[in-house]
């Protein structure tokens, strides 16, 4: 029986699933922990000033903060309490040494084993929440058992999480499947057990999937590594529909209609952004590398590989419309989380498109309506490689109005509902002529934009006013 559960890491994944767990299992008492104070206490912010940006996040933590869920920076107290632990801290890409760019940075992961093992007292179920190569639970496993004192018994699980940003929530309420891979023994099938007695709480045993550790953790990395390549595939196509007349729309729609297909996940786009599609496919890659699977790794390369290739192709396609050059033009960018209904930016296109407007001396004005200034800079900053210019080019502005207000171009960026909305006769009339409107989300109605006065380019279609080097490359 679970009374008691600490969630090792208050990010995107451990404060909404950690809150999840606590609305559903009010027996239970959820301490999540972070050695980061500043996010610790705005989880705590007696406004609900919460780190994070999600749809009903707020009304989840409101119901439960000081009932059965806490949120804390005293790691070792909460390891000591609980019965089962979450590991639910963030992998990154590694940035230097073995495996540059590439594989997954397991500092964090094994920090986090290090603190259980030095402060854990009688039998632990260790749960691997966070997205990790194959065979991390026996790394994890193996730190427990060499560090542990007091004959401790450790039983180290893998459950993935499947949520999306911006639907965090909805997706935690009512997941298609919860996953849980364990070790084949009696010990691991009984954490296995308590594992599920917790989801079983408000999801259906039916949904619940069980598998061995090793197929738990490498789901996690096939799942994104399917969902990321549809995008890159639709997005390949969105290429050949610019080029050719046909619309990537129109195409999306005819082959997601075939069940075997699908609809979903067939939207182009300047770009799949976000903490983890890009880095779980190179950590994917990583791994087939390691495992002397060469062709395998090139294979599921090209997924990043064509997300590049759109960012640079839609980048280039502003700079071509307007007639070559973007120096000194102020631009307008609707959008810098990397999808809309979060303020995430990690790895958003826009940071990119950003990029190489200001590498070619635009003046970038950006817009969002969850993304703070000091993100934006912060972001742009890490990919530019000059400070004075970015300083000097890059405005962030406070709505969409004053951002266009002078502009030679918009560009939606970001698939966020307000920019539907927006009055463009308004934005026609503020801006320079031509005007032009670059839509990177397929958001827009494009007839009304064209009769207002735009010249409208949109991923995935033809221009309609192709000039005469329209070369996008
Ligand atoms: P995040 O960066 O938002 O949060 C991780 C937190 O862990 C940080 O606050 C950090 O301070 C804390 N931390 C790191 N090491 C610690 C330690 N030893 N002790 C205490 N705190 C520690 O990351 P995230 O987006 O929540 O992602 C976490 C994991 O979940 C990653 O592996 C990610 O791939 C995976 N994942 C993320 C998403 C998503 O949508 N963000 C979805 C599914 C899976
Ligand atoms: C993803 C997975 O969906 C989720 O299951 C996993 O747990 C974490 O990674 P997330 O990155 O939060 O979730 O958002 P997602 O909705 O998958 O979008 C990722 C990126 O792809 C966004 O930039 C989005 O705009 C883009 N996208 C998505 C497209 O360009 N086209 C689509 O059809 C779908």
């Amino acid at each position: 029986m679970i009374t008691k559960v600490c969630c090792i890491g208050a990010g995107y994944v451990g404060g909404p699933t950690s809150s999840v767990i606590a609305l559903k299992c009010p027996s239970v008492t959820v301490t999540v922990v972070d050695y980061n104070k500043e996010r610790i206490e705005a989880w705590n912010s007696a406004d609900y000033d919460l780190p994070i940006y999600e749809p009903s996040l707020v009304d989840v933590v409101r119901e439960c903060r000081g009932r059965n869920l806490f949120f804390s920076t005293e790691v070792a107290k909460s390891i000591e309490e609980a019965d089962l632990i979450f590991i639910s801290v963030n992998t990154p890409t590694k940035t230097f040494g073995l495996g540059k760019g590439r594989a997954a940075d397991l500092k964090y992961i094994e920090s986090a084993a290090r603190c259980i093992a030095d402060y854990a007292h009688g039998p632990k179920v260790v749960v691997e929440k966070s997205t990790v190569p194959v065979k991390a639970a026996e790394s994890i496993s193996r730190i427990l058992k060499a560090n542990s004192r007091n004959g401790n018994c450790f039983q180290v699980l893998s459950n993935p999480e499947f949520l999306a940003e911006g639907t965090a929530i909805k997706d935690l309420l009512n997941p298609d499947r919860v996953l849980i891979g364990g070790p084949q023994t009696e010990d691991g099938q009984h954490a296995v057990r308590c594992l599920c007695w917790i989801y079983e709480h408000w999801v259906s045993k039916s949904n619940i999937i069980t598998t061995n550790t090793w197929s738990s953790e490498l789901s996690k990395l096939a799942a994104n590594a399917f969902l990321a390549q549809r995008i890159s595939s639709i997005n390949a196509m969105s290429a050949i529909c610019e080029a050719t007349g046909a619309d990537v729309g129109e195409v999306a729609h005819a082959i997601g209609t075939d069940s075997r297909i699908g609809p979903k996940f067939l939207q182009a786009s300047v770009g799949f952004g976000g903490s983890c599609f890009q880095k779980d496919v190179l950590n994917l890659v990583y791994l087939c590398e390691v495992l002397h699977l060469p062709e395998v790794a090139a294979y599921w390369q090209q997924v990043v590989d064509m997300n590049d290739y759109q960012r640079r192709r839609f980048s280039n396609r502003i700079i071509a419309s307007l007639f070559n050059t973007v120096t000194d033009k102020k631009i307008a960018i609707l959008g810098f989380a990397f999808k809309k209904d979060t303020a995430d930016t990690r790895e958003s296109s826009s940071i990119f498109v950003c990029q190489h407007l200001i590498d070619e001396g635009a003046q970038v004005v950006v817009y969002d309506p969850k993304v703070r200034e000091a993100s934006v800079r912060r972001d742009v900053n890490m990919v530019c490689s000059d400070p004075e210019r970015v300083e000097r080019l890059l405005t962030v502005s406070e709505d969409a109005y004053s951002a266009v207000q002078d502009a030679h171009a918009f560009v939606v960026c970001t698939e966020w509902d307000e920019f539907k909305t927006l009055d463009f006769q308004r934005i026609y009339d503020s801006m320079l002529k031509p005007s032009f409107a670059f839509d990177g989300r397929i958001i827009l109605n494009h007839e009304q934009l064209r009769t207002i006065g735009f010249q409208v380019e949109v991923i995935g279609q033809a221009s309609k006013q192709r000039v005469a080097s329209g070369f996008f490359e």
